[in-house]
């Protein structure tokens, strides 16, 4: 017996009479056993080949290809090499089928992705040193990855097109930079139905342009930016602001809307400077509307509290966290009947808290979900409502906006003691006239809030609490979905996260040691209630878990 035909002990029931390896097990039905560069993979009937990679830790290269949109093959940089078929075939729109053996990193699939490169660059301008897509543009990284070769094309013999021209609110539009894989046209025909964007002419003068009489001005048209591939789609939000190699990422939950579309964060030295989408199929896929896009905005405006203040003989003061902690302690143990007012923008550990307060202090607590009359929506992603956890209010039992009403008359009347308003400026809501006289006429009127709302004028103590961006916490999207967001900065001057302010107002008021954290608060949270019981933050993991059946 040769070397290679001796088998360890045990392994007989591999080999067969002849001394060959019998053949594998056919794979699960319904799926196909491929080969990709010698790792074996079963797939489901009718995934791509480029799926199939991908799902291994394979990336092979591509522009036009988007797994949400459908497929164009337009591109030919997924070139492949497979057994038994003459020619390369592209993996964006070849289907596994069992028994396929694939190779991307042969010598023919090498020098295919090279031809392809080198046959895209030949009109692309020499824009890379400014070009603001530098640091996550796939042509510039599958130059470096794959091609290398200097240009054989004459510089001045290069087409030349329209550049940076503004071609909606959000977007601008570099022609010569295009590569022409046609995402963007499919985005505006298959997701929003809203067709602004089309090519025109022929061979190298195609164009990518606005249809005749169009601008780009849809909800949604930002993500046009984030799946173009190059620099030919950039944002007139973000562009020249930063470069992307120097941002930092969070992963969060867009607050503008109660759909909570995941989102990332992108964040440098305590600032915000974009928002982008994180997939969630179930939930936003790959997109974001441009309100919620732009909605870090507000995060970092200009009102923003950044100091404890308590009222002196006749303008505020500015205190530490202890003394206006210890004095809204005293006054709201010591001030009769209490009311608490919770918006639908808190978190549900923010909502556990005051829920916990309110029972401390005998409080009457009341909801606030409140959005513009007539506010957007639509029957993709848009919300009318404008809060992101109003669904995590019900779940918790409090009742919205009617019950706050009673605790303004109650107030009206000289029936309350104290009131306490988180994240809420009820002035906006209600008649402004009207609350502005309840609230001079309670005795004690405790804001913890983001932004020195109008509300506050008339407070006793203000507390700052952080945004949404800079704490961590949880929403409960429209469809009963529990959602983690991360603190991705920090809050301005002394701000501090709203689960921390209400955790030690209550430890004062109870004696009793504070909650230390949004997880443990969260904790408390689903130890008690039962719409949340079992979960925790690694429950949630990055996509969130379902509560709720939607309403
Ligand atoms: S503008 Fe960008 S997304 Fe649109 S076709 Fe050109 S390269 Fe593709
Ligand atoms: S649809 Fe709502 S949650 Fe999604 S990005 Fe827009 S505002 Fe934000
Ligand atoms: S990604 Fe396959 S042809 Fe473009």
């Amino acid at each position: 017996m040769s070397e290679e035909k001796k088998a360890p002990a045990g392994a007989a029931a591999t080999v067969n009479a002849a001394g060959a390896a019998p053949p594998p097990p056919a794979p699960k039905p319904g799926h196909a056993r491929i080969t990709i560069d010698g790792k074996q993979v079963e797939v489901p009937n009718g995934t791509m080949v480029i799926q199939a990679a991908a799902s291994i830790g394979i990336d092979i290269p591509h522009f036009c290809y988007h797994e949400d949109l459908p497929v164009d093959g337009n591109c030919r940089m997924c070139l492949v090499e497979i057994e038994k078929m003459p020619k390369l075939q592209i993996a964006c729109n070849t289907r596994a089928t069992d028994g396929m053996v694939v190779r991307t990193t042969s010598e023919k699939t090498k020098a295919a992705q090279r031809a392809v490169l080198e046959f895209l660059l030949i009109n692309h301008p020499i824009d890379c040193p400014v070009c603001d897509q530098a640091g996550e543009c796939k042509l510039q990284e599958y130059y470096m990855d794959y091609d290398r070769q200097r240009s054989r094309f004459p510089l001045p013999a290069k087409v030349h097109k329209k550049k940076a021209k503004p071609i909606g609110p959000l977007v601008v539009l570099d022609q010569e930079r295009c590569v022409l894989c046609s995402r963007c046209v499919r985005f505006v025909d298959e997701v929003t139905h809203t067709s602004e964007l089309a090519f025109y002419q022929r061979g190298d003068h195609v164009d990518l342009d606005l249809a005749p009489g169009k601008t780009l001005d849809n909800p949604y048209s930002g993500n046009v930016v984030d799946i173009c591939p190059v620099g030919a789609l950039t944002s007139r939000d973000f562009r020249f602001r930063a470069r992307v190699w120097y941002l930092e990422r969070a992963e969060s939950v867009c607050g503008a809307c109660a759909n909570g579309c995941n989102i990332e964060i992108y964040h440098r030295e305590g600032h915000i400077f974009r928002f982008q989408p994180r997939k969630n199929l179930a939930v936003n896929q790959y997109w974001m509307c441009d309100a919620g896009r732009l909605s870090y905005r507000n995060l970092q405006g200009e009102g923003r509290l950044a100091q404890p203040l308590v009222r002196g003989h006749e303008e505020f003061v500015p205190a530490s966290w202890a003394n206006a902690l210890t004095a809204t302690a005293a006054r709201l143990r010591e001030a009769g009947p209490v009311g608490v007012v919770v918006s639908a923008e808190a978190s549900n550990e923010e909502i556990f808290l005051l829920r916990r307060l309110a029972t401390a202090l005998g409080a009457r607590v009341a909801g606030v979900s409140w959005s513009p009359p007539g506010a957007f929506h639509d029957d993709f992603l848009i919300k009318a409502d404008k809060n992101p956890n109003t669904e995590g209010l019900r779940l918790q039992g409090i009742a919205s906006d009617g019950a706050v009403d009673g605790l303004l008359a109650a107030a009206g009347r000289g029936d309350l003691g104290a009131l306490v308003l988180h994240r809420t400026d009820l002035t906006t809501w209600r008649d402004p006239g009207t609350v502005r006289a309840v609230l001079e006429r309670v005795p004690y009127l405790a804001v913890l809030d983001t932004d020195g709302r109008e509300s506050a004028q008339f407070a006793d103590t203000v507390l700052p609490i952080a945004t949404y961006a800079e704490s961590d916490g949880t929403f409960t999207n429209h469809a009963g979905r529990v959602q983690r967001f991360h603190a991705a900065v920090t809050p301005p001057g002394e701000a501090r996260a709203g689960w921390m302010a209400v955790s030690e107002l209550l430890s004062l008021v109870t004696r009793e040691p504070a909650i230390a954290s949004a997880e443990a608060a969260f904790a408390a949270l689903a130890a008690e209630c039962p719409a949340f019981a079992g979960l925790d933050y690694a429950a949630l993991g990055a996509e969130g878990r379902p509560i709720a059946a939607p309403r």
